[in-house]
């Protein structure tokens, strides 16, 4: 292994430039040549290969975004695409593939290293949706992101005695409404995971307004979807003002916390040395605390264990 690239891929999260940084400069430390593939797989495909030294990722750890950029490639899913990929990598002289992303860049990786490439992945996602670890990068950011939006929501929600809906992102995954929800006393929340009754709710603002409760919380999954007609529904069935907020991409952007922070770096510094270890299709994660690295399709074939003991404490906690 004499050279090294990393890349970042799908969407972006708080915490992937922390990643960059720590790849290459762990990377140069033990005298490998760090080179950077801007836009992703996309880059790759046409070459946007340059090298990186220590001062190109100064003054990146606390900012959000990616300064590699990201994109989505439609072209990398054909074995075509990933060939013309393998080929410019070995043009570049490259022997091994940082990649940092979510699970459709993971598949990417693995089937690159198919065609002789080392590949290692980590996770940066906000989403929180690969089960093998118990954190992605940027989960943490987006939750604090999502936690100030609900405080503030709930400084107006209370003047008017309202009910607010926050619908936050995750996908298919509702761990953001979920620990969001915990973090935030929410009254309700709905996710993917699991069925809800919409009586359920409706019953809770109704018992909310008799126990003198002045306004309600409810944080709703991406997944689940519905969010505006559900405040309608709400407003018609309680009589109490609704109001819907979509956050969108803001829970995207802003400053890594410190545990993103924290949590790329190691994990920087762990891909790095599973190249160096001569391992390949891998990727890393966090479990327990410790830094951990697992075969690719095993990871992304885990099954998702949903946390019901934190569901039914949210639960608990806020009726
Ligand atoms: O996977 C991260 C994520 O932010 C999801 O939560 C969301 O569904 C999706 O990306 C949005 O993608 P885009 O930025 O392409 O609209």
């Amino acid at each position: 292994m004499r050279s090294i690239a990393v890349l970042t891929s799908g969407g972006d999260a708080p915490g992937m430039n922390a990643a960059i940084r720590a790849v290459v400069r762990i990377g140069l430390e033990k005298g490998l040549k760090m080179m950077g593939v801007n836009r992703g797989y996309s880059g790759l495909i046409n070459g946007e290969i340059f090298e990186m030294n220590r001062g190109a990722v100064a003054e990146i750890i606390q900012k959000g975004g990616t300064i590699l950029k990201t994109a989505r490639c439609e072209e990398f899913r054909t074995q075509e695409g990933r060939l013309k990929a393998a080929r410019v990598l070995k043009v570049f002289g490259i022997d091994g593939l940082v990649v940092i992303g979510g699970d459709g860049s993971f598949t990417g990786a693995a089937l690159l290293s198919e065609l002789g490439i080392a590949t290692v992945g980590i996770p940066g996602t906000i989403d929180n949706d690969l089960c093998y670890t118990d954190y992605t990068i940027g989960f943490d950011t987006a939750l604090n992101t999502v936690l100030d939006a609900v405080n503030k929501l709930r400084d107006t929600a209370n003047s008017h005695e309202r009910v607010s809906i926050v619908e936050v992102m995750g996908r298919g995954c509702g761990d953001i409404a979920l620990y969001g929800g915990l973090a935030g006393g929410a009254e309700s929340i709905l996710i993917p995971e699991k069925d809800f009754d919409k009586n359920e709710i409706y019953k809770k603002i109704f018992e909310g307004k008799f126990k003198g409760k002045i306004h309600h919380l409810v944080l709703v999954a991406e997944g689940v979807g519905g969010t505006n007609e559900l405040a309608k529904e709400i407003e018609e069935v309680t009589g109490v003002e609704t109001r819907a907020t979509i956050l969108g991409h803001i829970q995207r952007g802003g400053n890594p916390t410190a545990f993103d922070r924290i949590l790329a770096s190691r994990m920087g510094e762990r891909a790095v040395d599973v190249l160096l270890e001569g391992k390949s299709s891998r990727v890393v994660g966090i479990k327990h605390g410790e830094i951990i690295d697992v075969d690719i399709k095993e990871a992304l074939n885990m099954p998702r264990i949903f946390n019901e003991k934190i569901y039914n404490m949210m639960r608990t906690l806020s009726s």
